[in-house]
């Protein structure tokens, strides 16, 4: 960020909003709200501004006038990703993003997502079986659930998974901005590991092609319309993709559901609305709650004029509950229709790539979750992540009741 953990903590002091929510409360929702009642565009002293209303978050999202990089071609730290040797897709703007995504989107096209369908249903079923008492719903199903399905879809073999494992931690952490040293060095060490398994992998596919994302790109490769370098940090990407979010879907999804056990009696009745529970839990309590760009000419926002390189914050979090276009918005309810798309897999050239996979997961979790264990309820607390960039828990005990 831009000021030190110190800083920050008297910005907080000050009543400034962004820094409390840098420091990470374990409610964000009173500051996501203070700073979106203060106006279309909050100016943070920490040198931020943010958009919280649905309009203005697409306005930003959307361009022109907003990417990732400065009117330098500069990567903000923030849009920063602190792995890859290469920028990844995330890191950069039209018209090198294109090229690239065009790309790595075959890899993603819905026919061959839809074709992972039943692979998912028999990870969730294997998952499950082993379930018979009380259990940990982010260590034994929430987690393991997408690092399986992402392992696959990537065709890293089984006895590298643990390797995978690792790194996925790590890079977790290191987005929290909460490793130490020593983990550091733990992380370039695994950055380089997952270099050479990626490597291998290459050239294996390269001889023998599969239906993988990495025989696809491999191919890419082949044409030299994708270096070697590009498709790597792409597979970090999608490895921190498939690892950071779409489990904290699964964990935020059941947190809800629990809170409001007429919404999780109605998905045990209809099953079929888990496709339904998914998109509702993705518009009230994202995953990736904040994204950000910077303004790269001056602009103007809701009449204020920004100057060119001002880093502006889009509050996707809020923008899901922007009364304007959602009736209720602090409502949850499953059968939600209508209502613009929400922003829980942003908007614009840098749209989720993986929103399809992640839909069919969820869905595919949450349903089976409800037909195994209707029951299921949490039991104590459970421990929420510390971190502003990620919204989901760490840890989160569930009783499954009487089979
Ligand atoms: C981009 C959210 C799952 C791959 C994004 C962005 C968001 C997001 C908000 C854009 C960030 C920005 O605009 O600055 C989510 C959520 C997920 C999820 C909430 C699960 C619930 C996945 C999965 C994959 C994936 C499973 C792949 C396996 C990507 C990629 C991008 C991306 C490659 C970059 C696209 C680009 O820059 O063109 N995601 N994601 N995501 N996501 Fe996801």
């Amino acid at each position: 960020g831009f000021a030190t953990r110190a800083a920050t903590r008297t910005l907080a002091t000050l009543g400034d909003q962004m820094a409390k929510l840098y420091l990470a409360p374990p409610d964000p929702w009173p500051v996501y709200r203070a700073i979106r009642d203060r106006g279309p565009v909050y100016r943070s002293r920490m040198g931020y501004t943010a958009v919280s209303s649905h309009e203005l978050c697409a306005r930003v999202l959307r361009g022109p006038g907003f990417g990732v990089r400065d009117s330098a071609g500069r990567l903000t730290e923030e849009q920063m990703i602190p792995v890859g040797s290469v920028p990844s897709l995330l890191e950069l703007d039209p018209p090198d993003h294109g090229k690239l995504r065009r790309l790595v989107a075959p890899a993603f096209r819905p026919k061959l997502i839809n074709e992972y369908r039943p692979r998912i249903e028999e990870t969730t079923g294997r998952l499950l079986d082993k379930i018979d008492g009380p259990f940990d719903l982010m260590s034994d199903f929430a987690t393991p659930l997408p690092i399986t399905v992402i392992s696959e879809l990537l065709g890293i073999p089984e006895d590298s998974r643990a390797r995978f494992a690792d790194y996925g931690k790590l890079a977790g952490q290191a987005l929290d901005g909460q490793l130490t040293a020593r983990q550091q060095v733990d992380l370039e060490k695994a950055i380089a590991a997952l270099n050479d398994l990626f490597s291998e992998l290459m050239a294996q596919r390269r001889v023998d092609p599969g239906n993988d994302v990495i025989s696809v790109l491999v191919q890419a490769v082949d044409g030299d319309k994708i270096t070697a370098d590009e498709l790597l940090s792409t597979c970090q990407l999608l490895l921190i993709a498939g690892f950071e979010t779409t489990v904290n879907l699964i964990g935020n999804a059941v947190f809800h559901l629990g809170r409001n056990p007429a919404q999780w009696a109605l998905l045990r009745e209809r099953p079929e609305l888990a496709a339904g529970a998914v998109e509702e839990t993705l518009r009230y309590e994202p995953p990736v709650p904040i994204t950000g760009r910077v303004s790269q000419t001056e602009v103007e926002l809701a009449g204020e004029r920004l100057p060119a390189d001002t880093p502006v914050l889009t509050m996707l979090a809020t923008a899901n509950r922007d009364s304007s276009v959602y009736p209720e918005p602090d409502r949850f309810d499953i059968t939600r229709e209508g209502g613009p798309e929400h922003f829980a897999f942003s908007s614009g050239v840098h749209y989720c790539l993986g929103a399809q996979l992640a839909r069919i997961e969820g869905e595919i979790a949450l349903r089976a979750l409800a037909e195994r264990f209707p029951d299921l309820r949490p039991v104590g607390t459970p421990v929420l992540r510390p971190s502003a960039s990620i919204r989901g828990f760490v840890r989160f005990p569930v009783e499954v009741g009487v089979r």
